[in-house]
């Protein structure tokens, strides 16, 4: 297999603007609309729930299946990533153990650029949270757990999705120094380096592309959640 495949794959996946598809087919063009984010909370925001878990759940897939194939197919003398899919085993390439945990790396990393920088909307795109999200339930499942407590906590204390979201972005890369316990360690307990580089490059990614909500925080007009009251 050429190694360059899993991260076009995931670059390709990531670039499918779900929000974007998923509002049109409700004749709503999404970017005109609420934050003009195409992710999911902006779809839930402006179309409805279920369109907007749709999205969620579908953004999080293009992130999460490409990773998926690339830790299977792309394998270093004793990995040991439970989420690899064993039925993809025996045509995977085995690598030089920092090659292949960066190529793992650069298939996650393609999946979130592409959906940041989608080719088909003029490189715009959205702002990688679900599609991050999808990208670390492979990389380092453990560490999902911790952040998606931490999403919750922000997000029910404050209301706001882009704190939550910016939050959990700040902790990923805490949560992977040193080979922390939830994940990042290696098969021989050593640090996974090249997963701590790949997660500070996740955060500030995630940060830059909230910056229209950092501003709107700062001037106090970023979208609050709040329930819509039954009639
Ligand atoms: O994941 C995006 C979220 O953090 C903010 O979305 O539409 O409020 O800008 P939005």
């Amino acid at each position: 297999m050429p190694l360059w495949i899993p991260p076009v794959l995931a670059f390709l996946a990531g670039s499918i603007p779900f929000g974007l598809l998923i509002a049109k087919a409700k004749g709503v063009n999404i970017r005109e609309h609420g934050s003009g984010n195409i992710g999911a909370t902006n779809v839930l925001r402006v179309v409805g729930k279920p369109y907007g878990i749709g999205c969620l759940i579908l953004d999080l897939l293009k992130g999460l299946i490409p990773t998926l194939i690339g830790i299977s197919l792309i394998r270093y003398a004793g990995s040991s990533n439970p989420m690899a899919i064993d039925a993809l085993k025996p045509y995977a390439v085995e690598l030089p153990i920092l090659n292949a945990q960066i190529l793992q790396i650069l298939t996650g990393l393609a999946a979130i650029i592409g959906h940041n920088y989608s080719p088909w909307i003029g490189f715009k795109g959205g702002k990688g949270i679900a599609t991050s999200g999808g990208v670390l339930i492979a990389l380092m499942p453990a560490a999902v757990v911790i952040l998606v407590l931490i999403w919750l906590i922000l997000f029910f204390t404050t209301k706001y999705v882009s704190v939550a979201s910016i939050g959990a972005a700040l902790c990923l890369p805490i949560l992977t120094i040193g080979g922390s316990a939830f994940h990042g360690k290696l098969a021989d307990g050593t640090w996974n380096k090249p997963l701590f580089v790949f997660s500070i490059v996740v955060a500030l990614m995630a940060v830059w592309r909230h910056r229209s909500n950092i501003v709107a925080l700062k001037n106090g007009t970023e979208n609050k959640f709040s329930k819509k009251k039954k009639k």
